[in-house]
C-alpha cells in the first residue's frame, strides 16, 4: 500500500539523464579533409544534428561534447541558444573510450552530476537518431539496475573471411545484435567499468561502452533501435543517412 509521505521523510532526487557525445576523431575511413563529425549531412554537420535532437529533448539535462584540444570547428557549430543546451569539453583521447572517459571526469568538474545520474553516450557519426528513440530507450531502462543501449537485430547471414576475402565460415547470427547508440548507463558504473577495463590495459580493445559493462560480469539491455541511426562511416554511409533525414 501507498502511504502519504511525512514531512520528515527525506526521499533521493530523481536520477537526471546527460548525453556525452564523444566527437574527438578524426574519421579516417571516410578519406574527407574534415573529421567526419563536420562533414554536412541533409544541410548540417553531422554532429549538428545530434546536439540539435538532445538540446531539444526536455528529459535531457544538458548534453557534453567532447573534442580534440586542437578542434577548430566546434565554436562555430555552436549557436547561441545550442550554447545554453550544451557544453565543449576539450579533453578528446587516442581512442574512443579514452575520450570518453575523459569526457566523464571533466562534465563532473563543471556541474553536479550524482553517482546515480544517467550517461547517454552518443556517437557523433550517428545523424539519424530522433527523439522517439531516444523516449523508447529512456522508458525501456527506467529503474533498470545495469542500464543498456540501442541495438538492431543481425538479419544478414554473417560469413567470417580469411586473410584473402573467402569465406572460412558461416557465423550463426542466432542472438546477435548490433550496437548502435546511445548507450545509457549510471554516470558511476559506466566511469568504474571504464577505468577497470584503461586499468587492466583493455580500453583500446573496446569499441563500445556496453562492452566494458560486460568487463564487468554485468548484462546491458538490448533495446531496440533503428536503421536510420547508422553509423557513419564510409562516404557511401553519409547518402543513406542523408536519405533518411530527408524523409522525417
Ligand atoms: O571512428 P568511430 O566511428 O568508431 O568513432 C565513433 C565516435 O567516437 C565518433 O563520434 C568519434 O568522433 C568518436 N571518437 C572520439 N575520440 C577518438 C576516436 C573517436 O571521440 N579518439
Amino acid at each position: 500500500m501507498n502511504r502519504p509521505a511525512s514531512p520528515s521523510q527525506s526521499f533521493a532526487a530523481a536520477p537526471r539523464r546527460f548525453a556525452l557525445i564523444p566527437a574527438a576523431g578524426v574519421g579516417a575511413r571516410m578519406g574527407a579533409g574534415i573529421p567526419k563529425q563536420y562533414m554536412t549531412v541533409a544541410g548540417k554537420p553531422m554532429l549538428r544534428h545530434a546536439l540539435d535532437t538532445f538540446a531539444a529533448h526536455a528529459r535531457i539535462a544538458r548534453t557534453f561534447v567532447v573534442v580534440s584540444a586542437g578542434d577548430g570547428w566546434i565554436d562555430e557549430l555552436l549557436t547561441p541558444e545550442l550554447a545554453r543546451r550544451a557544453t565543449v569539453l576539450r579533453v578528446g583521447g587516442d581512442t574512443r573510450q579514452e575520450s570518453v572517459l575523459n569526457g566523464l571526469a571533466a562534465m563532473r568538474a563543471g556541474a553536479s552530476i550524482g553517482d546515480d545520474d544517467w550517461v547517454l553516450v552518443h556517437d557523433a557519426a550517428r545523424p539519424g537518431l530522433n527523439a522517439e528513440l531516444i523516449d523508447r530507450l529512456l522508458d525501456a531502462l527506467e529503474g533498470d539496475a545495469v542500464g543498456g543501449l540501442l541495438a538492431l537485430p543481425v538479419v544478414d547471414t554473417l560469413k567470417r573471411a580469411g586473410g584473402d576475402a573467402r569465406s572460412l565460415e558461416t557465423v550463426p547470427r542466432a542472438g546477435l545484435w548490433a550496437a548502435q547508440t546511445p548507450q545509457m548507463f549510471r554516470y558511476a558504473l559506466l566511469r568504474r567499468a571504464l577505468d577497470e577495463a584503461s586499468a587492466r590495459g583493455r580500453i583500446g580493445a573496446i569499441t563500445d561502452d556496453a562492452s566494458a559493462i560486460e568487463m564487468l560480469g554485468l548484462q546491458p539491455r538490448l533495446v531496440e533501435g533503428s536503421p536510420r541511426n547508422l553509423k557513419v562511416t564510409l562516404a557511401q554511409d553519409a547518402a543513406l543517412a542523408e536519405f533518411f533525414l530527408k524523409g522525417q
